[in-house]
């Protein structure tokens, strides 16, 4: 797939594929992080533990490259500082007249707040109107889901409707509030523009 595979960085803010190395630290904050994340992720008959030991992370690591290598995703791990921070995915990927897909996304809970996710997401919302040749991103937000709303409420995506019983997440199938932004909507400007501020460095850099 054009744009793929591919890193993309913003100061202290990195995306990059993910390498079967990244396992210990990738596990370490997936399970410091069960409650923060599992209202959002989801539904599985897993635990949160089969799900995220380490063990987990290579076979999770070959589905993501298969699927970008069959073109129907772009999955990036979120660095920030050299610390792996989380995790945004492209995925639902269509070309043809569509050229859509769908942005999803979590920050490590101690991270929160730095606008890191934002700085992601206009990274590759830039990257999918460039090198990927997309014309719409799609995001698709819990109305409970406040911190996430403000993601795009921030980067000025455009709400484009309410899609019920939408996604089975945290054993339930919950309503979803639909956010969308074509390449028309950006004006010859980038989202990475349009966000302004870019996150501090992190104190553990020195920087
Ligand atoms: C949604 C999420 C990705 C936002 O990432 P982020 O990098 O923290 O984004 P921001 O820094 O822009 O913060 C967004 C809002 O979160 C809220 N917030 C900030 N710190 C927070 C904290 N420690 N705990 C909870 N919410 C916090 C604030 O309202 C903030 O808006 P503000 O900057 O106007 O104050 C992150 O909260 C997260 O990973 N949540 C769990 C997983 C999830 O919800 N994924 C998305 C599913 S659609």
């Amino acid at each position: 797939m054009p744009g793929w595979p591919a890193d993309l960085s913003a100061g202290p803010v990195l995306l990059r594929p993910p390498k079967l190395r990244d396992g210990r630290a990738w596990s370490e904050v997936r399970l410091r992080n069960e409650r923060w994340l599992r209202p959002w992720e989801p539904s599985s008959s897993a635990s949160w533990y089969e799900r995220n030991s380490l063990g987990a992370w290579p076979p999770l690591r070959s589905a993501l490259r298969r699927s970008a290598a069959a073109g129907t995703m772009l999955p990036f791990m979120i660095v920030y500082g050299g610390r792996i921070a989380g995790q945004i995915n492209v995925s639902n990927v269509v070309h043809g007249a569509l050229r859509s897909c769908t942005v999803g996304y979590w920050v490590d809970g101690e991270l929160a707040g730095r606008g890191i996710v934002p700085t992601a997401v206009a990274l590759v919302i830039d990257h999918c109107f460039g090198a990927v040749g997309l014309h719409r991103v799609e995001i698709d937000i819990r109305p409970e889901n406040a911190p996430s709303l403000r993601v795009v409420e921030k980067l000025g995506l455009r709400r484009e409707g309410y899609y019920e019983r939408f996604l089975d997440i945290d054993d339930g199938w919950r309503d979803h509030v639909a956010f969308a932004v074509t390449v028309e909507e950006m004006e010859g400007r980038s989202m990475l523009s349009r966000l302004g501020r870019l996150p501090a460095p992190p104190a553990w850099t020195g920087a």
